[in-house]
């Protein structure tokens, strides 16, 4: 394992091997680990508004295998895989529960995770994503995307993501920048990985009334992709989870309205943990 300063105080840049590849690792803080993990295809950056902002938790950001600074494996990426590398991190850092978080697929791997290790959760936390599988339409768009990636290159399909992901909106111009800089950051066989292991993935609605831990489900109120309707379905089949919609957010709610966002998992922090988790700043 090697190690790296990041600009914070207390922060490390890690690099663990786990089902084969090296993942990158930005490890901040020290306390009760809480682990958020990326959607697509971005990367561990965009938590950037997460850092630092709780008292007594260790934040710990992988980049998943084929985006940010992991290295990747063939594709296809299905989410228990990507699920099951999050597993073999938290084992590797001798972690028994955690907090885990994520977003749009990143919530999807979560899912996976509260699936097959519930007894390894502390609370589980759900931006911006859904329980649902793809409809044929979306899966025929995800192929299709797949294919020009492995034709063209990722460059290929950039512009459609900035502007599924961001566009459309008034978003600050940094958050604008940044996700066009973590899109750049992933690998073709990550793109790939990702889109065919997504469009491949299960409907797991039938897990929602199983999840035994307390829940966030947060959403942009202008999520377009994963919409506050979607949202407010998913808390309502999840027994005592809380729902919070981020006004003048979108898809990216976390990194567009970062305060908002951390208010809301302080919130539950502070309530499974019975002590203050105030953001710092
Ligand atoms: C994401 O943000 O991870 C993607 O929008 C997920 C998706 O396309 O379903």
């Amino acid at each position: 394992m090697s190690k790296e300063s990041l600009s914070k105080p207390g922060s490390v840049f890690r690099r663990i091997k786990v089902g084969g590849v090296e993942l990158a690792i930005a490890d901040h803080g020290r306390g009760d680990p809480m682990i958020l993990v990326h959607g697509f295809p971005l990367d561990r950056r965009m938590w950037r508004g997460q850092v630092g902002s709780f008292d007594g938790f260790r934040l710990i950001l992988p980049d998943l295998r084929g985006f940010g600074l992991s290295e990747s494996s063939p594709p296809p990426y299905p989410m228990e895989l990507l699920a099951e590398d999050i597993r073999q991190l938290i084992d590797h850092l001798g972690l028994e529960r955690v907090v885990l978080g994520g977003l749009s697929m990143g919530g999807y791997v979560a899912l996976a995770f509260a699936a097959r290790y519930p007894e390894r959760l502390h609370a589980l936390l759900l931006f911006d994503t859904q329980a649902a599988a793809d409809s044929p339409e979306v899966r025929e768009r995800r192929a299709d995307q797949a294919a020009r990636v492995r034709r063209d290159g990722a460059s290929a399909i950039a512009p459609e993501l900035v502007e599924r992901l961001v566009g459309g909106r008034d978003v600050a111009t940094d958050v604008v920048e940044l996700t066009r800089q973590m899109i750049a950051s992933a690998s073709i066989e990550g793109m790939v990985g990702a889109l065919t292991g997504m469009m491949s993935r299960p409907d797991m609605t039938a897990l929602l009334p199983d999840i035994a831990c307390p829940t966030l489900v947060l959403v942009g109120s202008d999520d377009a992709i994963t919409p506050p309707s979607v949202a407010r379905a998913m808390a309502a089949a999840i027994p005592g989870a809380e729902l919070v919609e981020i006004p003048d957010a979108g898809h990216l709610a976390p990194l567009e309205q970062p305060a908002a966002a951390n208010r809301a998992i302080a919130t539950l922090l502070s309530r499974v943990f019975a002590r203050p988790a105030s953001p710092s700043r």
